[in-house]
């Protein structure tokens, strides 16, 4: 069937959401506006909407052949996806594997550090408190999600971080930490949003050079360029053995562990 836009649902920093003609389905729109800490700093990073939706795709696809459902139904363009409605559950979730960030701040550990067993921290998604952080007693008694909707949400977490980060790794980029987003559609949880680096920490594996938002957040310059890069690592590049098409990585420049 045809999909048409129709009303606009929401719109957020990065993104727009709209209903369509089909119930139950939207379109996500990826922007190239950015935002940091609470949206006091904005700009523009130029060819961000096309990277992170199709970087989104492309891990949601990686995603849901390991059987972690996503709201990822197809790609529409260049700067949209469909995918399932979801009533997102406000809560972000944040897997760390590297200290890095507000982990840093917050325990005086250098960045870089590594951490030997993933760290998984919640987030009040609210912009007017500032998304402060939450414990498993915050989240019950302010009925965000249940216990058993939570106790999904932090597996769900760690097994997306061990399909992702080897994932990642082949292709030359540390996981060091990101951002996950669930809902509820029907009966069911599915993991929403988006996976980008936008919402990913990713180091270049041998030089650990920023390849993500950090270098927008802390002005390191090289943006545009950061975001192209882990863009052709992903995809553009011949995909390694786990793609599913075998293809042979002869050619590719990208290092392989
Ligand atoms: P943090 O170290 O600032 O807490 O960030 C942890 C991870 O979460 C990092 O990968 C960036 C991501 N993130 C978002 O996606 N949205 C946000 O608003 C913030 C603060 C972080
Ligand atoms: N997107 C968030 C904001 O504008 C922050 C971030 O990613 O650093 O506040």
């Amino acid at each position: 069937m045809h999909v048409e836009a129709r009303e606009k649902l929401y719109e957020g920093k990065a993104k727009i959401v709209y209903e369509t003609n089909q119930p139950g389905v939207i379109i996500q729109y990826f922007k190239d506006d950015a935002t940091a800490f609470n949206a006091l700093k904005k700009g523009t990073i130029v060819g961000k909407g096309v990277i992170n939706n199709r970087m989104s795709a492309a891990l949601f696809e990686v995603l849901q052949r390991a059987r972690v459902p996503t709201h990822f139904l197809r790609t529409l363009s260049d700067r949209e996806m469909l995918c399932h409605r979801l009533d997102i559950i406000k809560i972000e979730t944040i897997v760390r594997n590297i200290v890095a960030g507000s982990l840093a701040k917050r325990t005086g550990l250098e960045e870089g550090t590594p951490i030997k067993q993933p760290i998984v921290e919640l987030y009040y998604k609210s912009d007017a408190l500032g998304d402060p952080m939450l414990n498993d007693d915050h989240v019950r008694m302010l009925r965000l999600a249940t216990p058993g909707e939570l106790a999904w949400m932090k597996r769900t977490a760690l097994k997306i971080n061990s399909i992702l980060r080897p994932h990642l790794a082949r292709r030359g980029l540390l996981l060091v930490d990101f951002k996950l987003e669930f809902g509820r559609r029907g009966r069911k949880l599915y993991l929403g949003d988006e996976i980008s680096p936008d919402t990913c920490r990713l180091w270049d594996s041998r030089s650990k050079e920023r390849l993500d938002k950090d270098r927008f957040r802390r002005d390191l310059g090289g943006v545009e360029e950061a975001y192209q890069e882990v863009f052709r690592r992903l995809v553009t590049e011949p995909h390694g053995p786990d793609s599913g098409h075998r293809r042979s990585n002869a050619g590719s420049r990208i290092p392989l562990q």
